[in-house]
């Protein structure tokens, strides 16, 4: 295949020629495209990104009955693993039963920097962050007004030397961004800081920085949520399988304590919150990269990567709880553009920001507690294959006549793949 040059100038239908030429693609691969279209939409969707071709579309479903600080939330969930919607509604009814989730939110400060070569002596740059501040207020004033008047804007500045890069310095800017997730708004601030950050230093007879990047920091340990859930040990009895309630609450503890220590099996145990959180982000048009960025580098901040979560039985209690970085918006971007973000957003009664980090990780804390309570009984397989089973018909060829006598047959039997062959091909004997 040659390389191509002006491939986005190409028209959809030049850009699908261009690849049916140069690719062996399948009889239907441009209908399945068309098929994927939509017919009224297509413009807002093409607007997104680039080179779109179709759309890819993935289930977006509801998870009722989530009880969080006493009030009650049917929660959009964007996700395509068969179980973490059914994992994450059973565990809401459960605890909606048993107290409801707690959550707290700590702070929404974010922050970014502008990183620059700078070749004067440190001790003359350091003293003199608060008159920068000042001074890199005025000079973004116009960039920060209507931030400013929905309670956001730029907060705080440090200037620190990369002691490991002699002559590499880091201006460190904190954030507001109210309801928006503000990567656009630390962004355009921090990128405009730089024109004055020269002429700053050129009023103090300094010598002038060369600006090396300005970019937001996903990082974000202070825009935190910490969420609970917590009820007297015997109450565990429908998740107990068949342990006693004492038996699975101290299981369930151990296979947390194992996730705190181990990390093999915190990424595992963390990928399980996320089952959670990604689909609530994902429902409400946030960025799931950021957020998982954020969460996994939270989760390593001691330098040992650790479960998010954690949980204590004590005194006849048993306590779950999680905190987590959710840099999250409700305004602005693909939350207010995307027509099912702006429904999701809807379903949750137009949530503030705080709002919908609360929400997100009562979700991941409902999904965890699900998939850790099945590890410790029964094994994830037994619910995971049978809400699986559709999948597996339709990849098997099944009819939906063959698919409806397999859901019968195997709905008190174990589900695999050798399982269902056997059965199709008993049917077709
Ligand atoms: C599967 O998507 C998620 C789990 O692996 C999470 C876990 O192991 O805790 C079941």
């Amino acid at each position: 295949m040659p390389i191509i040059k002006g491939f986005s100038k190409l028209s959809r239908s030049q850009k699908t020629a261009w690849l049916r030429e140069q690719l062996a693609l399948s009889e239907d691969f441009e209908s399945t495209l068309a098929e994927f279209r939509h017919p009224a939409r297509q413009a807002t969707f093409d607007d997104f990104s680039e080179n779109t071709l179709t759309n890819y579309l993935l289930p977006f479903g509801v998870a009722p009955n989530f009880l969080i600080n006493d009030q009650l939330y049917v929660v959009p969930m964007v996700i395509e693993e068969s179980s973490v919607v059914a994992a994450a509604s059973r565990a809401a009814s459960f605890w909606a039963q048993n107290g409801g989730f707690q959550t707290r939110v700590k702070d929404l400060k974010k922050t970014g920097h502008l990183w620059f070569e700078w070749d004067g002596a440190a001790e003359q740059l350091l003293p003199l962050e608060e008159q920068l501040m000042a001074f890199l207020r005025e000079a973004l004033k116009d960039l920060t007004a209507s931030m400013e008047t929905r309670g956001g804007g730029l907060q705080h500045l440090q200037i620190l030397p990369q002691e490991e890069l002699p002559g590499v310095y880091q201006l460190l800017l904190e954030f507001y961004t109210g309801d928006s997730m503000g990567a656009n708004f630390i962004n355009s601030c921090l990128e405009a800081a730089k024109e004055p950050l020269n002429r700053f230093l050129e009023q103090k007879g300094l010598p002038t920085a060369q600006p090396l990047m300005a970019i937001l920091s996903n990082h974000t340990p202070d825009c935190t949520v910490t969420c609970k859930v917590s009820c007297k040990v015997e109450d565990l009895a429908p998740y107990a399988g068949g342990l006693t309630a004492g038996d699975f609450a101290r299981k369930f503890k151990l296979a947390v304590d194992v996730a705190r220590l181990n990390t093999h099996r915190a990424v595992t145990h963390n990928k399980g919150i996320y089952n959670g959180i990604d689909a609530v982000v994902l429902a409400t048009g946030n960025d799931f990269r950021a957020v998982e960025a954020a969460g996994h580098a939270f989760a390593a901040r001691d330098g040992h990567y650790r479960s998010l979560s954690e949980c204590e039985v004590a005194d006849g209690r048993f306590s779950f709880w999680l905190t987590v970085p959710l840099a999250l918006g409700t305004v602005g971007g693909l939350t207010r553009l995307h027509p099912m973000a702006q429904r999701a957003m809807e379903l949750l009664g137009q949530p503030k920001a705080a709002e919908l980090m609360q929400v997100a990780a009562a979700v991941g804390l409902a999904n965890n507690f699900g998939a850790v309570a099945s590890l410790v009984t029964t094994g994830i397989q037994k619910g995971h294959m049978k809400l699986h089973l559709s999948n597996m018909l339709t990849a098997l060829g099944a009819s939906e006549a063959e698919k409806e006598a397999a859901r019968a047959w195997f709905s008190d039997k174990t589900v695999s793949q050798q399982a269902l062959r056997d059965f199709l091909e008993s049917r077709s004997k």
